[in-house]
């Protein structure tokens, strides 16, 4: 099987290293790729437009790609899918249509209401005056979240009515985030403790992953800014046996469901971001695609031939198709530049990269690196993903901190208590 992967973060590198280990697959190209994608055995770094999907698409067809996988949601948002699909291209990723799971929250929390899909409450805002006067009428704390793509950034959990005014402010008046911002989706403060499960789809049959938890704040004890993911574990402890299947049937199924109802079919992976709390569980928020860095946590604990489910997820055929999991676990510590998520340099070299993954249990992910006269460099907020698998998850972040401190780059960061929730427990 020839694969065609697109993306070059850390997210992709899991991929990849995850379809190069399955028999099946010869060849794999990744559009961009990245240095540490670079060395996976049967992988190719290639460069490609993808601003102009017409011509992806003829790449894969030249190149005879039997299944074509695809890791960041502008990609899927701006409708690859759709493209390769219209040329009779197996791909795997949801339509443009189906990508407004995430590409638009008002469509999210929409198609919720609809089908009675656990989530907070919402109004959606479709200019500042209604949404000001939403929030001088519910009060303060409440989450204002931009309508559309905005990398991670456009939610603001406002613990003062002052701040949500002013994330109001910044959105629709400001336009802080472009158009994503030109609606707001204005949402009941939900507590609890969040875990994201993805899952496998091919439009008819759910197959969930195993959960993950993943740490969005940048510094310990979870203060700081947001960012994209400072690290994660699988599996996690909050999302019991119980918790799974409950999730599964009153939240992955049904939104599965009722895509297929709507005639906007979901297939590919269905990452939800859920709200625990007691045995209470609400939608956060749905990605059209793997999460990262929770990929880089559940792919080392999939059993199985990750390009054969995918490539049953493009052709209707996952029912057949076994998935199972290893019952160990795995920690990812994210090393990142100094100053992310606000600003940081890049160009710094990297060195101890072969001492750290030197262990067999240990791979270190690249997410923004560099290839420069035989080096690699920073080239990026979040650098890489060092991931150890081991019989628990205490001895898994054991591991993965220990491949760490052979890492070394200038003015590197990484947060020092990933895993904190599931040890306290
Ligand atoms: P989202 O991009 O929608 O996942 O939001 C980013 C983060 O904001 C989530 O991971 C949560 O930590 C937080 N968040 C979003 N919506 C809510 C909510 N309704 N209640 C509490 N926290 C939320
Ligand atoms: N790690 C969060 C995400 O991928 O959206």
């Amino acid at each position: 099987m020839r694969i065609l992967l697109i993306g070059g973060g850390g997210r992709e590198h899991a991929l990849a290293w995850k379809l190069a280990q399955s028999e099946q697959v010869t060849e794999i190209f990744v559009a961009p790729g990245n240095p540490g994608i670079a060395e996976l055995p049967k992988c190719a770094c290639v460069t490609l437009d993808l601003n102009d999907l017409d011509k992806v698409a003829d790449y894969a067809e030249a190149n005879s790609i039997d299944l074509t996988v695809v890791g960041p949601e502008a990609t899927l948002v701006a409708g690859i899918a759709d493209v390769f699909k219209g040329r009779g291209l197996p791909v795997f990723g949801p339509s443009k249509a189906a990508a407004q799971l995430e590409g638009s929250k008002a469509f999210s929390k929409n198609l919720m209401a609809k089908y009675a899909i656990p989530t907070a409450f919402f109004k959606i805002c479709e200019d500042i005056e209604t949404a000001k006067a939403y929030v001088e009428e519910k009060g303060a704390p409440i989450v204002v979240k931009a309508d559309g793509l905005a990398a991670g950034k456009g939610v603001v959990v406002a613990m003062t009515k002052a701040e949500a005014l002013a994330a109001i402010d910044d959105m629709m008046a400001d336009h802080k985030f472009g158009n994503a911002g030109a609606r707001v989706v204005l949402e009941e403060f939900m507590e609890g403790e969040e875990a994201s499960l993805l899952a496998f789809t091919d439009g008819k049959t759910v197959v969930p992953m195993i959960a993950a938890q993943d740490h969005k704040r940048v510094y310990d004890g979870d203060e700081g800014p947001n960012t994209g993911g400072m690290g994660t574990y699988a599996p996690a402890p909050v999302m019991t046996d119980v918790l799974r299947l409950k999730a599964t049937e009153t939240i992955l199924k049904p939104v599965v469901e009722a895509m297929a109802a709507e005639g906007t079919p979901y297939q590919g992976c269905l990452y939800a971001g859920l709200m625990i709390k007691g045995d209470s569980i609400k939608v956060v928020e749905f990605n059209c695609r793997f999460g990262d860095p929770e990929t880089q946590v559940i792919l080392p604990l999939l059993e199985g031939d990750l390009a054969e489910i995918m490539l049953a997820c493009a052709t209707g055929t996952l029912a057949d198709v076994n998935v199972s999991w290893s019952n160990k676990a795995a920690v990812c510590v994210v090393m990142a530049s100094g100053g992310y998520p606000v600003s940081y340099e890049n160009g710094k070299e990297i060195t101890g990269l072969d001492a750290a993954a030197a262990d067999k249990d240990t791979v270190v992910f690249h997410a923004g690196t560099k290839a420069v006269d035989g080096k690699v460099v920073t080239a990026g907020g979040r650098v890489l993903g060092v991931t150890a698998c081991d019989e628990n998850i205490r001895a898994a972040r054991d591991r993965a901190y220990a491949a760490v401190e052979k890492i070394h780059f200038d003015d590197n960061f990484y947060r020092k208590d990933i895993a904190w929730r599931a040890l306290k427990r």
